[in-house]
Protein backbone atom coordinates (compact mmCIF):
# COMPACT_ATOMS: atom_id res chain seq x y z
CA UNK A 1 0.00 0.00 0.00
CA UNK A 2 1.05 3.57 -0.26
CA UNK A 3 0.49 6.42 2.22
CA UNK A 4 0.14 8.85 -0.82
CA UNK A 5 -4.01 10.04 -0.43
CA UNK A 6 -4.05 10.09 -4.48
CA UNK A 7 -8.29 10.82 -3.98
CA UNK A 8 -7.28 13.72 -2.57
CA UNK A 9 -4.43 14.97 -5.07
CA UNK A 10 -7.07 14.38 -7.29
CA UNK A 11 -9.28 17.05 -6.41
CA UNK A 12 -6.46 19.80 -6.73
CA UNK A 13 -7.58 19.12 -10.66
CA UNK A 14 -10.77 21.01 -12.11
CA UNK A 15 -10.44 18.64 -15.25
CA UNK A 16 -11.30 15.77 -13.32
CA UNK A 17 -14.67 16.84 -12.84
CA UNK A 18 -15.16 18.47 -15.72
CA UNK A 19 -14.63 15.82 -17.89
CA UNK A 20 -15.45 12.63 -15.65
CA UNK A 21 -15.85 9.97 -18.55
CA UNK A 22 -11.68 10.26 -19.41
CA UNK A 23 -9.10 8.23 -18.27
CA UNK A 24 -6.06 10.69 -18.98
CA UNK A 25 -2.89 8.73 -19.43
CA UNK A 26 -0.99 10.47 -21.77
CA UNK A 27 0.91 12.37 -18.85
CA UNK A 28 4.43 12.11 -20.32
CA UNK A 29 2.58 14.59 -23.11
CA UNK A 30 1.32 17.18 -20.76
CA UNK A 31 -0.43 17.05 -17.48
CA UNK A 32 -3.27 18.58 -16.09
CA UNK A 33 -3.24 21.78 -13.79
CA UNK A 34 -4.16 22.49 -10.44
CA UNK A 35 -6.16 24.82 -9.23
CA UNK A 36 -3.31 27.17 -7.80
CA UNK A 37 -1.49 27.54 -11.36
CA UNK A 38 -5.26 28.29 -13.14
CA UNK A 39 -6.08 31.04 -10.25
CA UNK A 40 -2.46 32.34 -10.24
CA UNK A 41 -2.40 32.99 -14.17
CA UNK A 42 -6.39 34.05 -13.94
CA UNK A 43 -5.16 36.71 -11.23
CA UNK A 44 -2.04 37.92 -12.96
CA UNK A 45 -4.23 38.60 -16.37
CA UNK A 46 -7.19 40.44 -14.79
CA UNK A 47 -5.20 41.94 -11.71
CA UNK A 48 -1.57 42.32 -12.54
CA UNK A 49 -0.78 42.44 -15.71
CA UNK A 50 1.92 44.71 -17.06
CA UNK A 51 5.16 44.11 -18.71
CA UNK A 52 8.89 43.27 -16.70
CA UNK A 53 11.88 45.40 -16.39
CA UNK A 54 10.70 48.44 -18.15
CA UNK A 55 7.82 50.57 -17.07
CA UNK A 56 8.56 53.15 -14.88
CA UNK A 57 5.43 52.44 -13.38
CA UNK A 58 4.12 50.94 -10.30
CA UNK A 59 2.42 47.99 -11.78
CA UNK A 60 5.86 46.94 -14.07
CA UNK A 61 7.31 47.28 -10.77
CA UNK A 62 5.14 44.66 -9.24
CA UNK A 63 5.12 42.20 -12.19
CA UNK A 64 8.91 42.58 -12.45
CA UNK A 65 8.92 41.65 -8.72
CA UNK A 66 6.74 38.41 -9.33
CA UNK A 67 8.24 37.41 -11.83
CA UNK A 68 11.80 37.42 -10.16
CA UNK A 69 10.25 35.80 -7.21
CA UNK A 70 8.58 33.14 -9.62
CA UNK A 71 12.63 32.66 -10.68
CA UNK A 72 13.53 32.47 -7.13
CA UNK A 73 10.96 29.67 -6.44
CA UNK A 74 12.43 27.90 -9.24
CA UNK A 75 16.03 28.07 -7.87
CA UNK A 76 14.82 27.02 -4.50
CA UNK A 77 13.07 23.73 -5.34
CA UNK A 78 16.11 22.74 -8.17
CA UNK A 79 18.79 23.87 -5.40
CA UNK A 80 20.62 26.14 -7.88
CA UNK A 81 23.54 28.43 -5.98
CA UNK A 82 21.76 31.61 -7.26
CA UNK A 83 18.54 32.69 -9.46
CA UNK A 84 20.31 34.13 -12.38
CA UNK A 85 21.40 30.09 -13.07
CA UNK A 86 17.73 29.65 -13.95
CA UNK A 87 17.05 31.17 -17.10
CA UNK A 88 13.32 31.46 -18.16
CA UNK A 89 12.70 29.45 -21.93
CA UNK A 90 9.67 28.53 -23.80
CA UNK A 91 10.27 24.40 -22.59
CA UNK A 92 12.82 22.15 -23.09
CA UNK A 93 13.20 22.46 -26.50
CA UNK A 94 14.32 25.65 -26.44
CA UNK A 95 16.50 25.17 -23.64
CA UNK A 96 18.47 22.43 -25.30
CA UNK A 97 18.26 24.65 -28.50
CA UNK A 98 19.91 27.97 -26.85
CA UNK A 99 22.34 25.52 -25.31
CA UNK A 100 23.44 23.93 -28.60
CA UNK A 101 23.52 27.03 -30.14
CA UNK A 102 25.61 28.89 -27.70
CA UNK A 103 27.80 25.90 -26.88
CA UNK A 104 28.52 25.71 -30.68
CA UNK A 105 30.13 29.13 -31.33
CA UNK A 106 32.09 29.22 -28.24
CA UNK A 107 33.12 26.37 -26.03
CA UNK A 108 33.46 23.60 -29.42
CA UNK A 109 35.58 23.84 -32.18
CA UNK A 110 35.84 21.66 -35.31
CA UNK A 111 36.60 17.92 -34.64
CA UNK A 112 35.14 18.07 -30.74
CA UNK A 113 32.98 15.64 -30.19
CA UNK A 114 29.40 15.40 -28.47
CA UNK A 115 28.14 12.25 -26.64
CA UNK A 116 24.33 11.34 -26.11
CA UNK A 117 22.02 8.11 -25.32
CA UNK A 118 19.71 5.90 -28.03
CA UNK A 119 17.09 6.62 -25.35
CA UNK A 120 16.72 10.41 -26.63
CA UNK A 121 14.21 12.70 -27.15
CA UNK A 122 14.73 14.36 -30.45
CA UNK A 123 14.71 17.84 -28.57
CA UNK A 124 18.38 16.09 -27.68
CA UNK A 125 18.99 15.15 -30.83
CA UNK A 126 18.05 17.78 -33.24
CA UNK A 127 18.93 20.50 -31.56
CA UNK A 128 23.21 19.36 -31.83
CA UNK A 129 22.60 18.23 -35.19
CA UNK A 130 21.33 21.15 -36.53
CA UNK A 131 24.74 22.62 -35.67
CA UNK A 132 27.08 19.66 -35.73
CA UNK A 133 28.09 19.31 -39.57
CA UNK A 134 28.20 23.08 -40.49
CA UNK A 135 30.70 23.13 -37.20
CA UNK A 136 32.48 19.99 -38.16
CA UNK A 137 31.56 18.53 -34.21
CA UNK A 138 31.06 14.40 -34.40
CA UNK A 139 27.75 13.45 -32.61
CA UNK A 140 28.54 9.89 -30.56
CA UNK A 141 25.45 7.97 -29.21
CA UNK A 142 26.11 5.55 -26.58
CA UNK A 143 24.09 1.87 -27.35
CA UNK A 144 21.39 -0.20 -26.26
CA UNK A 145 22.16 -3.54 -24.44
CA UNK A 146 19.75 -6.28 -24.85
CA UNK A 147 17.63 -5.35 -22.28
CA UNK A 148 17.09 -1.94 -23.39
CA UNK A 149 19.26 -0.14 -20.91
CA UNK A 150 22.16 1.65 -21.50
CA UNK A 151 25.40 -0.21 -22.23
CA UNK A 152 27.50 1.48 -19.37
CA UNK A 153 30.99 -0.30 -21.04
CA UNK A 154 30.13 1.33 -24.48
CA UNK A 155 29.78 4.39 -22.29
CA UNK A 156 33.08 4.21 -20.62
CA UNK A 157 34.45 3.15 -23.75
CA UNK A 158 32.98 6.28 -25.75
CA UNK A 159 34.15 8.85 -22.75
CA UNK A 160 37.91 7.65 -23.88
CA UNK A 161 37.01 9.62 -27.05
CA UNK A 162 36.95 12.78 -24.55
CA UNK A 163 33.49 14.18 -25.58
CA UNK A 164 33.47 17.71 -24.97
CA UNK A 165 29.53 17.85 -23.89
CA UNK A 166 27.83 14.49 -22.71
CA UNK A 167 24.04 15.47 -22.61
CA UNK A 168 21.90 12.73 -21.16
CA UNK A 169 17.98 12.59 -20.54
CA UNK A 170 17.42 11.35 -17.07
CA UNK A 171 14.06 9.63 -17.88
CA UNK A 172 13.34 8.08 -21.41
CA UNK A 173 10.08 9.57 -22.22
CA UNK A 174 9.37 6.59 -24.95
CA UNK A 175 9.82 3.82 -22.42
CA UNK A 176 9.86 5.19 -18.97
CA UNK A 177 13.43 4.00 -18.42
CA UNK A 178 15.04 5.73 -14.99
CA UNK A 179 19.22 6.30 -16.32
CA UNK A 180 21.91 6.00 -13.29
CA UNK A 181 22.45 9.51 -13.75
CA UNK A 182 24.26 10.65 -10.93
CA UNK A 183 26.88 7.95 -11.65
CA UNK A 184 26.70 8.62 -15.76
CA UNK A 185 27.60 12.05 -14.65
CA UNK A 186 30.05 11.59 -12.41
CA UNK A 187 32.29 9.74 -15.27
CA UNK A 188 31.27 12.18 -17.93
CA UNK A 189 32.43 15.00 -15.33
CA UNK A 190 35.91 13.04 -14.70
CA UNK A 191 36.65 12.37 -18.50
CA UNK A 192 36.53 16.29 -18.69
CA UNK A 193 32.46 17.21 -20.25
CA UNK A 194 30.06 19.90 -19.99
CA UNK A 195 27.28 17.49 -18.55
CA UNK A 196 23.77 18.42 -19.73
CA UNK A 197 20.61 16.99 -18.64
CA UNK A 198 17.01 16.56 -20.39
CA UNK A 199 15.09 16.81 -17.50
CA UNK A 200 11.68 17.13 -19.35
CA UNK A 201 10.52 13.80 -17.71
CA UNK A 202 13.11 13.81 -14.90
CA UNK A 203 11.76 16.78 -13.25
CA UNK A 204 8.19 15.05 -12.70
CA UNK A 205 10.29 11.73 -11.01
CA UNK A 206 12.34 13.20 -8.49
CA UNK A 207 13.14 16.52 -7.42
CA UNK A 208 17.00 17.72 -8.93
CA UNK A 209 19.50 18.55 -6.29
CA UNK A 210 21.33 20.60 -8.61
CA UNK A 211 24.37 21.49 -6.19
CA UNK A 212 24.78 17.75 -5.95
CA UNK A 213 24.15 16.47 -9.28
CA UNK A 214 27.60 16.57 -11.44
CA UNK A 215 24.84 18.71 -14.34
CA UNK A 216 26.18 21.92 -15.12
CA UNK A 217 22.98 22.50 -17.18
CA UNK A 218 19.92 20.64 -16.57
CA UNK A 219 16.13 21.32 -18.80
CA UNK A 220 12.76 21.25 -18.49
CA UNK A 221 9.46 22.06 -19.11
CA UNK A 222 6.62 23.70 -17.43
CA UNK A 223 3.87 21.80 -18.68
CA UNK A 224 5.25 18.33 -18.01
CA UNK A 225 5.07 19.22 -13.90
CA UNK A 226 1.37 20.63 -13.82
CA UNK A 227 2.33 24.32 -14.91
CA UNK A 228 1.56 26.02 -17.61
CA UNK A 229 2.82 25.10 -21.56
CA UNK A 230 5.25 27.94 -22.97
CA UNK A 231 7.28 27.86 -19.98
CA UNK A 232 10.20 26.44 -19.35
CA UNK A 233 13.83 26.30 -17.74
CA UNK A 234 17.29 26.38 -18.80
CA UNK A 235 19.31 25.81 -15.84
CA UNK A 236 23.53 26.47 -15.74
CA UNK A 237 26.24 26.89 -13.50
CA UNK A 238 26.92 30.84 -14.18
CA UNK A 239 30.19 30.51 -15.57
CA UNK A 240 29.35 28.12 -18.51
CA UNK A 241 25.89 30.19 -18.64
CA UNK A 242 28.39 33.42 -19.56
CA UNK A 243 30.26 31.19 -22.14
CA UNK A 244 26.91 31.03 -24.33
CA UNK A 245 26.57 32.64 -27.49
CA UNK A 246 22.18 33.78 -27.59
CA UNK A 247 20.40 32.63 -29.50
CA UNK A 248 17.72 34.91 -29.88
CA UNK A 249 18.46 39.33 -29.73
CA UNK A 250 16.81 41.67 -28.84
CA UNK A 251 14.80 43.38 -25.83
CA UNK A 252 16.20 43.52 -22.41
CA UNK A 253 19.35 41.15 -23.13
CA UNK A 254 21.52 43.66 -24.54
CA UNK A 255 23.58 46.52 -22.58
CA UNK A 256 24.90 48.66 -25.78
CA UNK A 257 24.05 48.81 -29.04
CA UNK A 258 24.91 50.81 -32.10
CA UNK A 259 24.66 49.85 -36.19
CA UNK A 260 28.08 48.53 -35.86
CA UNK A 261 28.13 46.33 -32.57
CA UNK A 262 25.97 45.38 -29.20
CA UNK A 263 27.38 44.30 -25.93
CA UNK A 264 24.75 42.08 -23.82
CA UNK A 265 23.35 42.02 -20.01
CA UNK A 266 24.30 39.91 -17.15
CA UNK A 267 22.41 36.68 -16.05
CA UNK A 268 19.61 36.09 -16.74
CA UNK A 269 18.91 39.44 -19.04
CA UNK A 270 21.68 37.75 -21.26
CA UNK A 271 19.97 34.82 -22.22
CA UNK A 272 16.09 36.04 -21.72
CA UNK A 273 15.07 38.46 -25.04
CA UNK A 274 12.08 39.99 -26.18
CA UNK A 275 8.72 39.97 -23.65
CA UNK A 276 9.24 36.83 -21.23
CA UNK A 277 6.10 34.17 -20.67
CA UNK A 278 5.41 36.47 -17.23
CA UNK A 279 2.46 34.68 -16.54
CA UNK A 280 3.76 31.29 -17.67
CA UNK A 281 6.75 32.09 -15.23
CA UNK A 282 4.43 32.81 -12.49
CA UNK A 283 2.17 29.64 -13.35
CA UNK A 284 5.29 27.43 -13.15
CA UNK A 285 6.50 29.31 -9.47
CA UNK A 286 2.38 27.83 -8.53
CA UNK A 287 2.77 24.62 -9.79
CA UNK A 288 6.12 24.09 -7.97
CA UNK A 289 5.10 25.46 -4.56
CA UNK A 290 1.94 23.14 -5.73
CA UNK A 291 3.80 20.08 -5.46
CA UNK A 292 6.58 20.93 -2.90
CA UNK A 293 3.29 20.20 -0.54
CA UNK A 294 3.68 16.60 -1.55
CA UNK A 295 6.24 13.96 -0.34
CA UNK A 296 8.43 13.13 -3.84
CA UNK A 297 8.83 9.64 -1.99
CA UNK A 298 5.39 9.02 -1.96
CA UNK A 299 4.82 9.94 -4.89
CA UNK A 300 7.05 7.67 -6.53
CA UNK A 301 5.59 4.79 -4.71
CA UNK A 302 2.24 5.27 -5.55
CA UNK A 303 3.47 5.74 -9.25
CA UNK A 304 4.95 1.86 -8.34
CA UNK A 305 1.42 0.86 -7.09
CA UNK A 306 -0.11 2.25 -10.49
CA UNK A 307 2.45 0.29 -11.81
CA UNK A 308 2.33 -2.79 -10.41
CA UNK A 309 -1.37 -3.01 -10.72
CA UNK A 310 -0.76 -2.24 -14.61
CA UNK A 311 2.01 -5.14 -14.72
CA UNK A 312 -0.09 -7.57 -13.11
CA UNK A 313 -2.93 -6.92 -15.20
CA UNK A 314 -1.56 -7.17 -18.48
CA UNK A 315 -0.26 -10.75 -17.99
CA UNK A 316 -4.03 -11.79 -18.12
CA UNK A 317 -3.70 -10.11 -21.91
CA UNK A 318 -2.88 -12.46 -24.58
CA UNK A 319 -0.48 -10.84 -27.12
CA UNK A 320 0.51 -8.05 -25.06
CA UNK A 321 4.66 -7.21 -26.46
CA UNK A 322 5.85 -4.63 -23.26
CA UNK A 323 8.98 -2.51 -24.68
CA UNK A 324 9.52 -0.87 -21.33
CA UNK A 325 11.49 -1.63 -18.33
CA UNK A 326 9.67 -2.90 -15.25
CA UNK A 327 12.71 -1.74 -12.91
CA UNK A 328 13.51 1.47 -12.78
CA UNK A 329 10.65 2.76 -14.06
CA UNK A 330 9.20 6.44 -13.57
CA UNK A 331 5.69 5.21 -14.53
CA UNK A 332 5.61 5.23 -18.14
CA UNK A 333 4.80 2.05 -20.38
CA UNK A 334 5.35 1.53 -24.08
CA UNK A 335 3.50 -1.80 -25.88
CA UNK A 336 1.94 -3.18 -28.47
CA UNK A 337 -0.51 -5.88 -28.90
CA UNK A 338 1.45 -8.05 -31.45
CA UNK A 339 0.50 -8.24 -34.97
CA UNK A 340 -1.59 -4.85 -34.59
CA UNK A 341 -0.87 -1.11 -35.56
CA UNK A 342 -0.42 0.52 -32.07
CA UNK A 343 -2.72 3.15 -33.93
CA UNK A 344 -5.68 0.84 -34.17
CA UNK A 345 -4.70 -0.17 -30.43
CA UNK A 346 -5.23 3.58 -29.36
CA UNK A 347 -7.87 4.29 -31.65
CA UNK A 348 -10.30 1.70 -29.91
CA UNK A 349 -8.74 3.31 -26.26
CA UNK A 350 -10.29 6.51 -27.50
CA UNK A 351 -13.28 5.50 -27.91
CA UNK A 352 -13.60 4.22 -24.64
CA UNK A 353 -12.56 7.70 -23.73
CA UNK A 354 -8.93 6.57 -22.33
CA UNK A 355 -6.12 9.17 -23.39
CA UNK A 356 -2.97 7.57 -24.54
CA UNK A 357 -0.23 8.54 -27.23
CA UNK A 358 0.54 5.92 -30.02
CA UNK A 359 3.92 6.05 -32.45
CA UNK A 360 7.57 6.67 -32.06
CA UNK A 361 6.98 9.34 -29.29
CA UNK A 362 9.25 11.46 -30.59
CA UNK A 363 11.87 9.18 -30.58
CA UNK A 364 12.10 7.88 -33.91
CA UNK A 365 16.30 6.39 -33.61
CA UNK A 366 15.06 4.34 -30.56
CA UNK A 367 12.17 2.79 -32.14
CA UNK A 368 14.37 1.71 -35.27
CA UNK A 369 17.15 0.41 -33.17
CA UNK A 370 14.14 -1.79 -31.72
CA UNK A 371 12.90 -2.70 -34.95
CA UNK A 372 9.48 -1.93 -33.85
CA UNK A 373 7.28 1.01 -36.01
CA UNK A 374 5.60 2.38 -33.33
CA UNK A 375 3.91 1.71 -29.42
CA UNK A 376 1.42 2.83 -27.62
CA UNK A 377 2.18 5.06 -24.14
CA UNK A 378 0.59 4.24 -20.89
CA UNK A 379 2.08 7.55 -18.74
CA UNK A 380 0.90 7.53 -14.99
CA UNK A 381 0.23 10.49 -13.21
CA UNK A 382 -0.50 11.03 -9.26
CA UNK A 383 -3.74 11.58 -10.14
CA UNK A 384 -4.33 8.80 -11.68
CA UNK A 385 -6.75 5.86 -9.82
CA UNK A 386 -6.46 2.50 -9.17
CA UNK A 387 -9.56 1.78 -10.10
CA UNK A 388 -8.85 3.77 -13.74
CA UNK A 389 -5.96 1.44 -13.91
CA UNK A 390 -8.24 -1.56 -13.99
CA UNK A 391 -11.19 0.11 -16.79
CA UNK A 392 -7.73 0.62 -18.76
CA UNK A 393 -6.98 -3.10 -18.58
CA UNK A 394 -10.24 -3.72 -19.24
CA UNK A 395 -10.23 -1.88 -22.47
CA UNK A 396 -6.96 -3.43 -23.22
CA UNK A 397 -8.33 -6.66 -23.63
CA UNK A 398 -11.58 -5.40 -25.43
CA UNK A 399 -9.52 -3.83 -28.13
CA UNK A 400 -7.30 -7.28 -28.37
CA UNK A 401 -10.73 -9.12 -28.67
CA UNK A 402 -12.09 -6.79 -31.43
CA UNK A 403 -8.55 -6.82 -33.24
CA UNK A 404 -8.04 -10.40 -33.33
CA UNK A 405 -11.79 -10.60 -34.82
C1 LIG B 1 12.53 13.70 -22.63
C2 LIG B 1 11.95 14.88 -23.33
N1 LIG B 1 12.75 15.85 -23.78
C3 LIG B 1 12.29 16.94 -24.39
C4 LIG B 1 10.95 17.12 -24.59
C5 LIG B 1 10.46 18.37 -25.26
O1 LIG B 1 9.69 19.11 -24.36
P1 LIG B 1 8.88 20.40 -24.87
O2 LIG B 1 8.05 19.93 -26.02
O3 LIG B 1 8.05 20.77 -23.69
O4 LIG B 1 9.87 21.42 -25.25
C6 LIG B 1 10.06 16.14 -24.16
C7 LIG B 1 8.61 16.26 -24.42
O5 LIG B 1 7.91 15.28 -24.50
C8 LIG B 1 10.56 15.00 -23.50
O6 LIG B 1 9.76 14.04 -23.04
Amino acid sequence: MSDFNAAAFRQHFPFFAAQPDWIYLDNAATTHKPFAVLETLDHFYRQQNSNVHRGAHKLSQMATILYEEARSCIQQYVNAAEPAEIIFTSGTTAALNQLAFGLMHTVLKPGDRILISALEHHANIVSWQLHCQRFGVILDVIPLDSQLQLDQSAFEQLLTLHPKVVSLTQVSNALGTVLPLASMLQAAKAAGAITVVDGAQGIVWDKPDLQQLAADFYCFSGHKLYGPTGIGVLYGKRALLERLTPLLGGGEMIEQVSFSHSSFNHLPARLEAGTPHIAGALGLAAAIRFISQFDVSQIKSYKRLLLKTFHDGLQHIPGIVVLSPWQDNAGIVTLNLQGEHSADVATLLNEQRIAVRAGRHCAMPLFDLMATAGAVRFAFAPYNQISEVEQCLKALTQAAEILAS
